[in-house]
């Protein structure tokens, strides 16, 4: 067989269906996994006559044309790094390693200088879509030399997901660790639209008294209107599902204790380093952060005061219309939030991507596609330096509709004493982005009272200490 064109390393879950992506794709491809076992189980089942296996870094090396392309699908972190320490050394000037895992931004800036001493181009590239998307589809977000986007682009653009005007879900990024920078971005818009979701379920159950099966056909009908999107799909799935050893909804079997891995933390940890706001994201690291406190809840739960939620009819009949503008209201709210640092980060980092291009690549594959990503790449091709996407005249009228239900749902789950975290942060951040006047001029007073920091003054330009004793 005449050499592969790329090489898989990693044969886990993304790392398979990536592989066999490609080659369903008609690609030649060389696959590696640190445990032999695993890369001959992958060529059992999947094998193909454009498929090559290799069981050392050396014969994966030996199978591929130059310049060669090695795509890392391992754990972030130290493996990384790892593979990398390995493989390198067997590499030549000009060849390109791409690393498909959700590594941090600094992480793939500092691999790629330090790759750069051997002539080694590393391209960061976010893959969204978990299994089923790394098979017949993924969003694709790579960053780094344009000489490696352009050498890998045709087969990018061949397994990636289309968009339903049928552009593939890939696009060059830019330099550094552009790339991983926009997943990362991704993952934190990701856990804003979960948390909220799962909060209109919190609402529906507890406050509107909904079974998980009627809640499913509520958001299997939101999926086929304005809210369509992916995670509003695999909701209305998962709420309709029954655990077979006890015959209840598989979703009231589940811990409620969410984990992460840390993606979403970095965003807002990034977006705090920068100074740009993104409560919806961070409420949802937090909401995350509180689940995890299961016994310390239960024992709270005993202990504190405040409205134990029973369900309403009252309420619980409004909860359907409004939670479904909320749930609108806050998806819009976390994009915005999510574009405004990807913004910032084009100064901050000297990113050079396109606002739009990063929403088109988003419609479709990745885990926060959306029917609403058509609408805000349009609001970007229409107003490319937009400063704000609550300021794109169709989601001006869009937030601008909703303000009742959306307030009301907020309402509602205060009065209940159902926490809201993200659905509220998101109208705090509205309210607050649209406040002309803010109380800051309390908080410099405060600041200048204690601590002589200065203020500014509004009849006057400059900086200014007031003797308050
Ligand atoms: C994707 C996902 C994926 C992520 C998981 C788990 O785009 O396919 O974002 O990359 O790893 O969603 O993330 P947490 O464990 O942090 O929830």
């Amino acid at each position: 067989m005449s050499r592969s064109e790329i090489a898989i390393l990693g044969l886990g879950t993304m790392g398979a269906a990536l592989a066999r992506n490609i080659a369903r794709n008609g690609f030649r491809l060389s696959v590696y996994n640190r445990h032999a076992d695993k890369t001959r189980h992958f060529l059992d089942i999947y094998g193909a006559p454009n498929i090559q296996g290799a069981f050392s870094l050396e014969e994966l090396v030996a199978q591929l044309e130059r310049p060669r392309r090695l795509m890392l699908m391992v754990p972030a972190g130290n493996p990384v790094d790892a593979v990398i320490a390995q493989v390198c050394p067997l590499l030549d000037r000009g060849d390109i390693i791409i690393d498909g895992g959700n590594s941090h931004y600094t992480d793939t800036e500092r691999r790629q200088s330090e790759l750069a001493n051997d002539g080694i181009l590393l391209l960061g590239t976010g893959v969204s879509g978990g299994e089923a998307g790394a098979l017949w589809g993924p969003s694709i977000m790579p960053g780094g030399p344009r000489a490696a986007y352009e050498a890998v682009a045709p087969i990018f653009e061949a397994i990636a997901a289309k968009a339903p005007d049928g552009q593939p879900c890939v696009t060059y990024l830019g330099d550094g660790g552009s790339g991983h920078y926009v997943k990362m971005v991704h993952n934190g818009i990701e856990y804003a639209i979960m948390q909220a979701i799962a909060e209109v379920y919190d609402l529906l159950t507890r406050v509107g008294g909904m079974s998980p099966l009627q809640q499913s056909a509520v958001f299997a009908e939101w999926n086929r209107a304005e809210l369509a999107a992916f995670l509003v799909e695999i909701t209305a799935h998962i709420l309709a599902t029954t655990d077979p050893d006890t015959g209840h909804p598989i979703v009231e079997v589940i811990l409620d204790k969410a984990k992460q891995k840390g993606t979403g933390k970095w965003t807002s940890q990034e977006a705090l380093d920068v100074g740009v706001a993104v409560p919806s994201i961070t409420e949802a690291v937090e909401a995350r952060i509180l689940s995890g406190l299961k016994e310390e809840r239960v024992l709270a739960a005993e202990h504190l005061a405040g409205p134990r939620p029973t369900p309403n009819e009252a309420d619980g009949h409004r909860l359907v219309p409004t939670t479904r503008d909320a749930l609108y209201a806050a998806m819009v709210v976390a994009f915005a939030q999510g574009m405004a640092l990807l913004d910032r980060a084009r100064t901050e980092h000297g990113y050079t991507y396109d606002l739009g291009d990063v929403a088109a690549i988003w419609r479709a594959g990745c885990i926060i596609r959306a029917a609403l990503l058509e609408d805000i790449r349009a609001a970007y091709a229409d107003e490319p330096t937009l400063v704000n996407l609550l300021l794109a005249p169709t989601f001006r009228e869009a937030l601008a509709e909703r303000q009742h239900t959306w307030r009301e749902t907020v309402h509602i789950a205060i009065r209940h004493g159902v926490p809201v975290p993200v659905l509220a942060a998101s109208l705090a951040y509205y309210d607050g982005y649209r406040s002309e006047w803010l109380p800051a001029n309390l908080i410099q007073a405060q600041r200048d009272y204690f601590g002589t920091h200065t203020f500014e003054r509004v009849d006057e330009p400059g900086s200014f200490h007031f003797e308050w004793a």
